[in-house]
């Protein structure tokens, strides 16, 4: 099986699961090429939701062509689940995300649930987090001085550019990455995470910082993982 297929198999999987929730509840929904394939795989139990709150323009432009309804987020008080894909996760459910750039309204969707059900493909098990590049979304002024706090930790920091994310995100290339809260993203390189929670506490604190995409506050609650043997379920 190649990895588009074991990212479907997993999306098939977390439609099985979010069908376990009562029906005519909000669920939230994540934003990637893992969640793409939930997204399709429940569009035909849509009215199994009263709606769902999205992570990202471009997952509120797939749930909307689907026949979603997508709700503000602000008029939404109980979400039982959220689920979304990640960039590395470890051992404990704590994880990266970001290098879709949609961490910020990940991380304020996630904080809403009371479970985040992250869905991956085996590759991105680690037993450490940081040999994926941790994604900082700041404030655009505050890049040098934000960058700076970045290195003194041991990182290695790289402004994203248009041209180093998805092609279908129609930015011109060389220019800095926007994401959809009309930021900047920093990709921090050469990180060991071992405290992953102390970490994210600490970059929280710089100032220009919106958001760190270390998710270990809002670490995953049920995790669905594909391999060619098929999807195994954890519960942290
Ligand atoms: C989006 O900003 C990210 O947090 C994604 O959830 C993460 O990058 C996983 O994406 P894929 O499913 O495309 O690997």
């Amino acid at each position: 099986m190649n990895q588009d297929q074991l990212k479907q198999l997993v999306g098939e999987a977390a439609r099985d699961e979010v069908l376990k929730l009562a029906p005519g509840q909000v669920l939230g929904v994540g934003t990637g090429s893992t969640v793409n394939y939930f997204i399709d795989a429940l569009a035909p139990h849509k009215d199994h939701f009263a709606g769902t709150v999205s992570s990202s323009n471009a997952t509120t432009e797939r749930l909307l062509k689907h026949g979603f309804k997508v709700l503000d987020p602000n008029d939404v008080v109980s979400l039982p689940a959220y689920v979304d894909g990640a960039d590395e996760i470890d051992p404990l459910g704590n994880m990266i995300k970001g290098g879709g750039g949609a961490l910020t309204r990940e991380k304020i969707i996630a904080s809403m649930a009371e479970q985040f059900i992250c869905i991956c493909d085996a590759s991105k098990q680690v037993p450490v987090l940081g040999n994926f590049s941790l994604p900082v979304e700041i404030i655009p002024l505050s890049k040098g001085v934000v960058s700076r706090e970045l290195e003194k930790l041991g990182g290695t920091v790289t402004l994203r550019l248009a041209k180093s994310t998805r092609a279908d995100l129609n930015q011109t290339p060389s220019e800095p990455f926007v994401t959809d809260n009309g930021a900047w993203i920093l990709d921090v390189a050469g990180l060991h995470i071992t405290d992953p929670l102390a970490l994210e506490s600490v970059i929280n604190q710089f100032a220009g910082v919106i958001t760190v995409g270390l998710f270990a506050k809002e670490k995953a609650n049920i995790l669905l993982v594909s391999d060619a043997s098929g999807v195994s379920r954890d519960v942290f």
